[in-house]
């Protein structure tokens, strides 16, 4: 399987690990070869640390799973001392993409500039599905005019590339990606999760904030058809797509509608070994 290079670096093979489903990496080290991956996109990082939402967080189903972590993370300052340094000795030569989240409109800018310094990352994703808290909690990637500050803003911060990563459920997805281009995006991730509930039969809420994101394979034609439409609209930016990727040939699927690199989540939390044989059967597909 060819490598590649994508925002400005060299990736190895084209699967990644999406956000918050490895960690900072090292949780991972003695569960699977971090070498072997294309790259991974690391858990949110937040301005000051998260201790997220109440338990229970999951809650699986057919269609795949429901999560409300509510991007828990140790902050900034812990990310930057502690975390990166260990992954970017351990990575080899997997691409490290920092996962970025705001919850007012500067953080994110904040946040990128807190890690400017620090070694050895490829890319930053920002995670624009988040509320934003002084606005009564609407979606930043829903709204043009947050795209376009937060993009912008984080570009007069750094010179690496930025990849905004949207949301399925946007009106228009497409449309969105050319804001977040036309504002300074490199790259663009599609899908985030879709906002979904679920109860047990005695009425009680199967997670203990109520409501959180479906991922897994319920998302593959979305993510799909997410990736087509982006790459309809703006005409040729480098696409991230995810979305319910367990086996190659869903892989295989986000390549034929135009995503340069592709991104496993759930699949890999319910069986770490599911990336490298993706990565080991594309391999094997192209010799
Ligand atoms: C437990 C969990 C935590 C997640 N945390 C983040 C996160 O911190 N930032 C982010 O942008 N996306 C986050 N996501 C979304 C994933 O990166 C991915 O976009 C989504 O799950 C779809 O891919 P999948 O079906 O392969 O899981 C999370 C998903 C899960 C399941």
């Amino acid at each position: 399987m060819a490598a590649r290079v994508v925002f400005g670096a060299q990736f190895q093979n084209p699967i990644l690990l999406a956000a918050g489903t490895a960690g900072y990496g090292r949780e991972l080290a003695g569960v699977m070869n971090l070498h072997r991956l294309g790259g991974l996109v690391t858990k949110a990082v937040s301005l000051a640390p998260r201790a997220g939402n109440a338990p229970p967080r999951v809650a699986e189903y057919r269609g795949g799973m429901l999560n409300s972590v509510g991007l828990a993370n140790p902050g900034l300052a812990s990310v930057r001392q502690e975390h990166l340094p260990w992954l970017a000795a351990n990575a080899g030569p997997a691409r490290i993409i920092v996962n970025v989240v705001g919850f007012e409109l500067g953080e994110y800018a904040e946040v990128i500039e807190g890690l400017d310094a620090v070694d050895g990352i490829t890319a930053y994703e920002l995670n624009l599905s988040c509320p934003n808290t002084s606005a009564g909690g609407m979606e930043f990637g829903a709204d043009p005019q947050s795209v376009r500050q937060i993009l912008s803003d984080c570009r007069a911060r750094t010179r690496r590339p930025l990849i905004a990563k949207l949301s399925p459920v946007l009106p228009d997805i497409g449309a969105m990606a050319v804001v977040a281009r036309d504002a300074g995006a490199d790259g663009i991730s599609v899908v985030n999760t879709v906002p979904g509930a679920l109860t047990h039969d005695d009425g009680s809420r199967r997670l203990g904030h109520g409501t959180g994101g479906v991922s897994g394979p319920a998302l593959l034609a979305i993510g799909v058809r997410a990736v087509g439409r982006v790459l309809e609209c703006t005409g040729g930016i480098p696409i991230v797509g995810m979305g319910g990727v367990t086996t190659a040939a869903d892989a295989r699927q986000y390549l034929r509608a135009g995503a340069i690199l592709v991104a496993i989540g759930t699949a890999g939390l319910a069986d770490p070994r599911v990336p490298e044989r993706v990565i080991a059967r594309l391999e094997r597909d192209v010799a």
